[in-house]
């Protein structure tokens, strides 16, 4: 794991984007894993500056998210569908039909999960996946002590998930109590990986990460047996 430490949340946003649109730039066909939450806004806020100033171009790029919440409307404000299209979908020339966030109204999240991911395979797999960490050190949804599922799936937050994500919303009862999220062997399966951590409360998390054990409580751990990570994050998040 390769460990970069920026002085706040703007340097870390602007060499994120630049991690990603260089990816862009080598492979413009290529496919990008995209995260949502506070963590990636301000990567996302400069990739549109460098797509607007002529340096990135979408036309051909596919891209597949994380998770979404279970179940919800795209239309929520709160969804990460209604997120991806306002932070980054709707500034830029990505085609629709080469945008891929797994719904949080499907029908049958077995049969459906299963065909997200081989989505991803039949498209050749992620080139460059996109993550943040939960303080409890969960990626996607991936969250702490559940069995280490390989796919996409349905799953259950955790109290401590739940609690951090209700200042989206109007109150902690309106927060889904579920969400589809890409297994760690999804994750795993991305040719790179690039985590970004921003922030004293998310310095545990990282600070084992940054340990020698894989720790099933702390699922990021097991990027350590990940060929080509890169942890981008300030020196609130490394330090604490
Ligand atoms: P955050 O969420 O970026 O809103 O802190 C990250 C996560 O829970 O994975």
């Amino acid at each position: 794991m390769k460990v970069i430490v920026c002085q706040d949340y703007a340097e870390m946003s602007v060499k994120a984007a630049r991690i990603i649109a260089g990816q862009i730039i080598s492979k413009p066909d290529g496919i990008l894993g995209l995260a949502t939450g506070s963590t990636p806004e301000g990567a996302y806020k400069e990739l549109i500056r460098l797509y607007e100033n002529g340096l990135i171009d979408f036309s051909e790029i596919k891209t597949y998210n994380l998770d979404e919440y279970y179940p919800i409307k795209p239309d929520n404000d709160q969804s990460y569908r209604y997120f991806m299209d306002q932070h980054l979908f709707n500034h830029v020339n990505i085609k629709k039909e080469n945008v891929h966030i797994p719904s949080g109204e499907m029908k049958n999240p077995a049969v459906e999960c299963k065909e997200y991911d081989e989505m991803v395979e039949k498209d050749g797999g992620i080139d460059l996946q996109l993550l943040g960490i939960g303080q409890n050190g969960h990626i996607g949804f991936n969250e702490p002590g559940e069995s280490l599922y390989y796919e996409t799936h349905l799953t259950d937050l955790t109290e401590n998930t739940i609690q951090a994500n209700s200042r989206f919303f109007a109150s902690i009862d309106e927060v889904p109590k579920q969400a589809i999220t890409m297994g760690l062997g999804t994750i795993m399966k991305a040719k790179k990986i690039l985590l970004l951590a921003s922030g004293k409360n998310k310095h545990e998390a990282i600070a084992h990460l940054l340990g020698d054990r894989i720790d099933p409580q702390v699922p990021a751990t097991l990027l350590k047996v990940h060929p080509d990570v890169i942890i981008l994050c300030d020196k609130a998040a490394y330090e604490g």
